[in-house]
Order: C-alpha cells, then sequence, then structure tokens
C-alpha cells in the first residue's frame, strides 16, 4: 500500500472526496471497518482520513490489531469541520478514504471450472441490501457477486453495508447476463424446496429485484427453481437473508 500524502489543502480534500464518488475508477470507504476489510482484501487505498487519531487508534487495537501499524502509517488526521464534508452522512467511526477500484473482467468470473457460486442480483434497488449480499458472498466462499439495472453496486453505501468486503471477491455490475456454460438457478417462491444439493458446483444462482422478483427472461433461461420454504402467510424473505439462507445451506451442507 503506497504511502498517503495529503499534498494539497483541506478544502481540496472535499473536492477530491466529492470527485470520487463519480469515478468509475475509485470508491469511497466510509467507516472503519470498510477501510478494514479493504486493507486486509489489498485494495489499493489512496487516503484514509480520521478527525480523531487516538479514537482510530483504539478501534485498531480492539478490532484489528494486525492493521495497528499500517493504520498508524495510512492515517491522516483533520478537522471534524473538514471531516463532515467528507460524506454526507459522516460515519461514527469518525473514517473515511479513498480507493482504487480493483480490475475485475466478467469473462474471467464467469468462465469455468468454479466449483463456488456466483450470485446474480437482478436489479436490485436498496443499496443497504446489495452490501448485505456481498458481505454474506464474501462470507461463505461465493465466487463473486453480478448486479444488472441502474445501481453501481460500487456505490459508497452499499460499500458501507459489505463493510469494506468488495475487495474480498469480484463485484460487477453488467447490463444482461451473457450465455455461460455454468448452470443458471433461480430463487423463486414456485421451486423445489432448498437443500444442501440443491445448487450445482459453480452454478450461477440468481435473485430478483425487491418488489416484483425475478423476470420472465431469467427464469426461462433457469436450469432449476429454488424456494426457500417459509410459514404460510409470510411473502417473502428479505433480498440479502435469501441469498444468505441459500449460500449458507451449500456451504453447512458441504461441511456435514
Ligand atoms: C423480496 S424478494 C421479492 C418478492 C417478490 N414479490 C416475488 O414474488 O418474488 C427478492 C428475491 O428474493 C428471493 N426470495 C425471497 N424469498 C424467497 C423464498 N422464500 N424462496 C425463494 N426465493 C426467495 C427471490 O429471488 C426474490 O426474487
Amino acid at each position: 500500500v503506497q504511502q498517503a500524502v495529503i499534498e494539497s489543502g483541506p478544502l481540496d480534500l472535499v473536492v477530491r472526496f466529492r470527485a470520487a464518488r463519480l469515478d468509475p475508477g475509485l470508491c469511497v470507504l466510509e467507516g472503519f471497518h470498510a477501510l478494514k476489510h479493504a486493507l486486509r482484501f489489498g485494495a489499493t487505498v489512496e487516503l484514509a482520513v480520521t478527525h480523531d487519531r487516538r479514537a482510530a487508534r483504539r478501534l485498531a487495537v480492539d478490532l484489528a490489531p494486525d492493521l495497528l501499524a499500517l493504520l498508524a502509517a495510512r492515517l491522516e488526521e483533520v478537522t471534524m469541520e473538514i471531516f463532515s464534508r467528507l460524506a454526507p452522512a459522516p460515519p461514527a467511526t469518525g473514517i473515511v478514504a479513498l480507493a482504487r477500484r480493483p480490475a475485475a473482467g466478467l469473462d474471467q468470473l464467469l468462465a469455468p471450472p468454479a466449483e463456488a457460486p456466483i450470485v446474480l442480483l437482478e436489479n436490485p434497488s436498496d443499496l443497504g441490501n446489495i452490501g448485505a449480499v456481498v458481505r454474506v458472498a464474501a462470507a461463505s466462499g461465493a465466487a463473486g457477486v453480478l448486479t444488472t439495472g441502474r445501481h453501481d453496486p460500487w456505490h459508497p453505501t452499499a460499500l458501507r453495508g459489505s463493510a469494506g468486503l468488495h475487495f474480498a471477491l469480484p463485484v460487477l455490475r453488467m447490463d444482461e447476463l451473457p450465455l455461460v456454460s455454468r448452470p443458471l438457478v433461480a430463487l423463486h417462491p414456485d421451486g423445489q424446496p432448498l437443500d444442501a444439493a440443491a445448487v450445482p458446483p459453480g452454478a450461477i444462482v440468481a435473485f430478483g429485484t425487491e418488489r416484483a422478483g425475478l423476470t420472465a427472461k431469467l427464469l426461462a433461461r433457469a436450469d432449476a427453481r429454488i424456494a426457500i420454504p417459509m410459514r404460510r402467510g409470510v411473502s417473502s424473505l428479505n433480498l440479502a437473508t435469501a441469498v444468505a439462507v441459500t449460500l449458507y445451506a451449500r456451504r453447512l451442507g458441504a461441511a456435514a
């Protein structure tokens, strides 16, 4: 990781963070946990800023002793007045950072052979859900997360939701799923009940948008449909919860 250097004044810092929100090559990390995971998973952090270096050190001692030296070297201190202008909702942990987005190729991610599943979110509407999905995908050992639709999965709010775990696996937006040789499995209320073997090796596991579910086009392409059993009267699970149940059914089943 390169040494952080603030060559310009604090107001330039405000401009830099604002510009980074629109820069497809960069991402904004809001909060200690986002920076912690970014560093653990090899992010190129360009700039890391706090308004309270001593509080940041205490967090590192408690939650990331492995990164203590790195954080001490990287964190630049600014006034609370400047810090509060670096993010629309400045994080309570008092840390924000800028990092380069890793280059990840769709073809490379989709290419066989591979055992771990890839999560596909069709047009997710909630950035918090995207973040929560990336987090559980990373934790469970999924190969990557793909999204379609208008949202940038690297939006700062999604990165906050993933606690920076976007750096642990490829996370990509695409217009449409290309033709693939991997099995495509759709999570849908009319499917076969989920069990540990329901997701075949290397599958792309598709989940629908929060309100309307999966599109007819995706369902027509799917090789199988899987349903997560629910008590009568419950309409559906939250999107990120459905992803978590599916990925962990496979993971825990494989471990049994
Ligand atoms: C909030 S749900 C969408 C609900 C939507 N009204 C529908 O009928 O599909 C978002 C996505 O989570 C997945 N999901 C949620 N609960 C599920 C369940 N019990 N079984 C299978 N998939 C589920 C589906 O992929 C769904 O498209």
